[in-house]
């Protein structure tokens, strides 16, 4: 493959959405756009086919907003389109590279989520045949390579598409429209998700459901080279006949082969994809931990005592070692998963960054089991990481919170956190429930091994229970961590310290507040802090210290001790009742009191708030932080 130098750039992660039916398509585009901006919001576009067959689109940088006031006053009818939010990685977010992107001719369109491998190569062809190109992405290599198949050798416009996607190496999800097929949507994945959603006599595209759900909740997961053929016949456009059409959907592999599509039924609460009142879906998102959480336990208790727990254990039973991978978050829970694994079950376990564990040449037997944990489900490095392992000969679990998703469906087995859709970027009620899926899954899995006696698993058990009530205690103390954000907000550089299972947590809080906030922060483990870190301590650099009790918590005061004493300014998490910490803090928040396993779930909460209030005292996209996507399908 030769690199495409310069200014290369490639639809990576992005959100696609499309609609052909009996509705004005311009609304349900744009509100499903809203609905993926978390996959990226470096620029938008539309694209629709007016009832006078003209192929209209419409783009803007920024995010859908930005597109909405583009379009404004332009001509947005039409009862098919297809749309785009984008999240560039090489070169800059302009409006060049925006999708939708159209053929030379304008008669097709296409908006993409993947990278298209070869794309250098067809590129060079295209432009031997005399084709020009006006951006510098690769999507506009696919679109010139089906109209210049379709010209070539005269094929149909869904059999244009599927040559060309069997001439592109990579991955993909795209929507493709013709306009002089203005009842037809053609559409297909390989590596970047797609869903289908069946409606009455209307059919739509989205990345995930959640574009979807509030029209229909029959979906079809698309299905690696599954090309789709969406196709209203009695839908003309053109004379308004609309109304008569009938929805058609046509299922092959991109090599022909038809398949029967296989619908079901997703349950999603559309409220769940609103703000509720909340000003921002992250404060919606830690403030309904309570019930997430209490969703999640009832999920997870039915999972790991039904017919799904024999699966789960047998495929345990055998693990001489179990290997965790993950990403971002998702890595923190696996963290504490450790802790809680070797603890109760005494089997070793190591963690890895998925996107290390892939590119390293780490030893995996036959036997080893790999957890892998995930919120979206899609994380690019996560599933190549799986993908290695399983071809080292290990099996898969894994926890996951998007029903359907890659993850789940390439594992041998998994347990869903089931806290329904989580749109702010920074993962918050993610995180409490991987982790309490992790621990009860150490609880049950140690109890069956007799690795963790009855007394200990009852009274963790009941203390579990508990959590969701202890989370609502700390959310009574919103006013104190409002407090602590005051002083963080001037902060340029911040410490995070914990230790054992707070550790972990240290981690979790320094990358909120870094991902919102954009202030330079820090996990560390409290006792590594002399060992480099105390050097940084002075006046302008606070420590916000996790100091909630444990089996070392004397050993954490002496730790808090030698940050005071180099006038170090510390902010801590206490337990109710505490005195020794709060007498040496700054500013204090209490939290309620819990077993230390479990002191994570409950200890973070405030961790999660002080990071909101940071960055809405900083005036911060608190639900959009610059440069990031929630769901990273790249590399
Ligand atoms: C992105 C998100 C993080 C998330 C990480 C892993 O970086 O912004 O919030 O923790 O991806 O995502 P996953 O969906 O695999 O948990």
């Amino acid at each position: 493959m030769q690199p495409f130098r310069g200014c290369s750039v490639h639809a990576i992660m992005c959100g696609i959405v499309g609609y052909i039916g009996k509705r004005q398509a311009y609304p349900v585009l744009v509100k499903g756009l809203h609905r993926l901006e978390y996959r990226g919001y470096d620029s938008a576009g539309v694209a629709l086919i007016n009832p006078s067959g003209r192929l209209n689109v419409y783009k803007s940088q920024g995010k859908v907003s930005d597109l909405e006031d583009t379009a404004q006053n332009q001509d947005l009818t039409g009862c098919i389109g297809i749309a785009h939010t984008r999240w560039a990685t090489h070169g800059e977010p302009g409006y060049k590279n925006a999708h939708p992107h159209l053929s030379e001719s304008g008669r097709l369109a296409i908006v993409h989520n993947g990278i298209i491998e070869n794309y250098a190569a067809l590129r060079e062809m295209l432009i031997g045949q005399g084709r020009t190109f006006k951006s510098d992405t690769d999507t506009e290599v696919v679109v010139q390579l089906i109209e210049h198949l379709q010209e070539q050798d005269h094929l149909s416009f869904p059999q244009s598409v599927q040559k060309a996607l069997q001439m592109v190496h990579g991955s993909y999800a795209v929507a493709v429209l013709d306009k002089q097929q203005p009842d037809t949507i053609v559409a297909a994945r390989k590596g970047s998700p797609l869903v289908v959603g069946v409606g009455d006599d209307e059919l739509f595209l989205g990345s995930d459901a959640s574009p979807i759900i509030e029209y229909t909740n029959r979906v079809i997961y698309l299905e690696d080279e599954d090309m789709v053929i969406l196709h209203m016949p009695g839908q003309d456009c053109a004379s308004g006949r609309a109304e008569q059409a009938v929805a058609q959907i046509m299922l092959m592999t991109i090599r022909g082969e038809r398949k029967t599509p296989q619908i079901q039924r997703v349950s999603m609460d559309v409220s769940q994809l609103e703000k509720g009142g909340y000003d921002h879906f992250m404060l919606k998102e830690i403030c309904e931990q309570p019930q997430s959480l209490r969703s999640c336990l009832q999920s997870v208790k039915q999972t790991l005592s039904g017919t799904d727990a024999e699966r789960i254990f047998s495929l345990l039973q055998s693990a001489n070692r179990v290997l965790i991978t993950a990403c971002g978050t998702s890595w923190h829970a696996g963290l504490v998963a450790k802790y809680a694994i070797e603890q109760m079950v005494r089997v070793s376990v190591d963690v890895d960054y998925a996107s290390e564990l892939r590119y390293r040449q780490p030893v995996i037997n036959n036997g080893d089991i790999v957890i892998a944990i995930s919120q979206s489900g899609e994380t690019a490095d996560t599933l190549a990481a799986i993908d290695m392992a399983k071809k080292q000969g290990a099996r898969v679990l894994s926890i996951c919170n998007v029903i359907g998703s890659s993850i789940p469906r390439a594992s041998d087995e998994v347990i869903y956190t089931m806290v329904g859709p989580e749109i702010g970027v920074a993962s918050t009620k993610a995180f409490t429930a991987q982790v309490t899926v992790l621990t009860m899954l150490a609880l049950v899995w140690g109890h069956r091994r007799n690795t963790l006696d009855d007394e200990h698993y009852t009274y963790l058990m009941q203390e579990l229970d508990s959590l969701p009530d202890k989370i609502a205690q700390v959310l009574d103390h919103k006013e104190a961590v409002r407090q602590m954000a005051q002083t963080l907000s001037f902060a340029s550089s911040c410490l995070y310290i914990g230790r054992s299972y707070n550790y972990p947590v240290a981690l979790e809080g320094a990358l909120k507040l870094k991902e919102i906030s954009y202030i330079h922060a820090e996990g560390y483990p409290a006792a590594e802090m002399k060992h480099g870190p105390i050097a940084l301590i002075s006046q302008e650099m606070p420590v916000v210290t996790v100091a909630t009790s444990s089996d070392i918590y004397d050993k954490l005061v002496s730790n808090i001790q030698e940050i005071r004493a180099r006038q170090g300014r510390v902010m801590a998490v206490v337990n109710e009742g505490d005195t020794e910490v709060e007498r040496l803090a700054d500013v204090f928040v209490e939290v309620p009191r819990v077993a230390e396993c479990l002191s994570p779930i409950v200890n973070i909460v405030p961790l999660q708030l002080l990071s909101y209030y940071v960055a809405c005292l900083k005036g911060c996209d608190v639900d959009q932080p610059r440069n990031l996507a929630k769901s990273v399908t790249v590399e």
